[in-house]
């Protein structure tokens, strides 16, 4: 079959501003629409900047607006999204080129939520012990690869660079609800200023948009509950 895909096109050092180019190629419904990027920029167009690294579903380097849906390239066949096919890049972050972001507001939103184990007690010999049913508290949000396809889906981060956004708390969660970790305090505490959770407003485009299917705003409806009921301080 052929299949048309336009593609946001913008090099900021170049071009006044950004445009689209159609291309027209050949695929088969199960190709990805990375496959598809792969053949314009192999065949048609070595110009096309765009990332990926894996090509299956874990790196979180393909992110991009696919037919007007934050999605990975490389889990979207052609028969999801049809023969027409519109690609651009992620929404609130800076256009490096064509479907590059520039990624490092989002890696500072990450870090500001202290994305690692803090446990200042003695080493234990062997590992530190946890219940199945207290791994279960967070076992849905140890699934994040990253990717932004939610923190670039939800309109309060449009709104507000500053909101820490959906990925940075679905990191804090997995944290947070860790019985071996000893910093949920200070991360709900980060959480509770003025840039954190209560600029979410239960849109709920982060849930909808994140390919490893987190429950994302369940998610941070539990911090926030945490917060008020100040049960993890
Ligand atoms: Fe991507 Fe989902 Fe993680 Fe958000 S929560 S960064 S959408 S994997
Ligand atoms: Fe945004 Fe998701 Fe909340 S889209 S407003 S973070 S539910
Ligand atoms: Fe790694 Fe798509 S290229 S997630």
């Amino acid at each position: 079959m052929e299949v048309t895909i336009k593609i946001f096109r913008y090099n900021p050092e170049k071009d006044r501003k950004p445009s689209y180019k159609t291309y027209r190629l050949e695929a088969v419904d199960t190709d990805r629409v990375l496959d598809l990027l792969e053949k314009v920029k192999g065949y048609q167009d070595g110009t096309l900047s765009f990332r990926r690294s894996c090509a299956h579903g874990i790196c979180g380097s393909d992110a991009m607006r696919i037919n007007g849906l934050n999605r990975l390239a490389c889990k979207t066949l052609v028969h999801e999204v049809g023969t027409k096919i519109t690609v651009e890049p992620i929404l609130g972050l800076r256009v490096i080129k064509d479907l590059i972001v520039d990624m490092e507001p989002f890696f500072e939103h990450y870090k500001s939520i202290k994305p690692w184990l803090v446990n200042d007690d003695p080493v234990p010999e062997k590992e530190r012990y946890q219940s199945p049913e207290d791994r279960a508290l967070f076992d849905d949000t140890t699934k994040c690869i990253l990717c932004a396809c939610c923190t670039t889906s939800c309109p309060s981060f449009w709104a507000n660079e500053k909101y820490v956004g959906p990925a940075a708390i679905v990191s804090a969660h997995r944290f947070i609800f860790d019985s071996r970790d000893q910093a949920a305090g200070e991360r709900l505490k980060i959480l509770n200023e003025i840039f954190g959770v209560h600029r979410c407003h239960t849109i709920f485009n982060c849930t909808l948009a994140c390919p490893r299917e987190i429950q994302i705003t369940k998610a941070i409806g539990e911090i926030k509950m945490a917060i008020s009921t100040g049960k993890l301080d």
